[in-house]
């Protein structure tokens, strides 16, 4: 027998431009069904808005599978929602009960600003990995499978960290607004493995001083980035980004 449907009590934040100043406006969504996703619930929001004559909210979304990390928001506090180790369009309304007040707000950090509602500019990151976050190696027929052997810990290593899918979470967690556990995703990638040496001291230094410049704040070791990564990238990276770093500077 399926679950009830229910009602919702919502708090978006409504805001015009990056300029305007936002507020929270309340909306009371019913006939939600338990098994529809947090975006769907939106999608109906902005349904019953368009047809009263309100502007939808506008939210980012692109796979709705947890793949390309342009959903994003905060619910009831926590980046991406209730759900560890999901993505915003992972998290279904079942995690919520019949009457629950939902407060949804966009990603805050300085170097987020808001493009509007719960959209917010992430291009930094795009930035950051511009500055560094690629290899070096020459295109033409691909090496023989093997050429290039790489351990198991390090292949894994690599295959953890490339799972980063640039949602920003981290920085929306971190109560420094500090883009490190990013950062360090995309260094930690590279650095384990061959394709990445030629470059590595570059890459590191360049990244991680394209963050401060950016605006993003520093990592004192909080831990909320790991808590908020839809993806579970371990704090770890960042010593490791930490340590590419000192190396790097005592070579240059
Ligand atoms: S490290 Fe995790 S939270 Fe941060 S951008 Fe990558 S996937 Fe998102
Ligand atoms: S819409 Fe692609 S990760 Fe959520």
């Amino acid at each position: 027998m399926s679950a009830k449907n229910m009602t919702i009590q919502l708090q978006v934040w409504r805001q015009k431009n990056a300029k305007a100043e936002g507020k929270f406006e309340n909306y009371t969504l019913s006939n939600i069904s338990p098994d529809m996703s947090f975006l769907e619930m939106l999608d109906m929001l902005n349904e019953d808005l368009i047809k009263k004559g309100v502007p939808p909210v506008e939210f980012e979304s692109d796979c709705r599978e947890g793949i390309c990390g342009t959903c994003s928001c905060v619910i009831n506090g926590q980046a991406h929602g209730p759900v560890r180790g999901a993505t915003t369009c992972q998290v279904y309304m079942r995690a919520f009960k019949d009457g629950d007040t939902l407060v949804i707000e966009p990603w805050r950090a300085n170097a987020f600003p808001v493009i509007r509602d719960l959209v917010v500019d992430r291009a930094p990151l795009d930035r950051i990995i511009a500055a560094g976050g690629y290899t070096a190696a020459k295109v033409g027929p691909h090496a023989d499978a093997n050429a290039m052997l790489v351990s198991k810990p390090d292949a894994e290593s690599a295959m953890d960290a490339a799972a980063c899918i640039g949602c920003g979470a981290c920085v929306a967690a971190c109560p420094n607004a500090s883009v490190s556990l990013f950062t360090a995703a995309k260094i930690t990638h590279l650095a384990k493995l061959p394709q990445g040496t030629p470059l590595r001291d570059q890459r590191v230094l360049r990244m991680v001083d394209l963050m401060d410049q950016e605006g993003f704040g520093h990592c004192t070791n909080i831990g909320e980035c790991q808590s908020a990564c839809p993806k579970e990238i371990k704090i770890d990276a960042i010593a490791l980004m930490r340590r590419e770093y000192m190396r790097a500077l005592s070579r240059s």
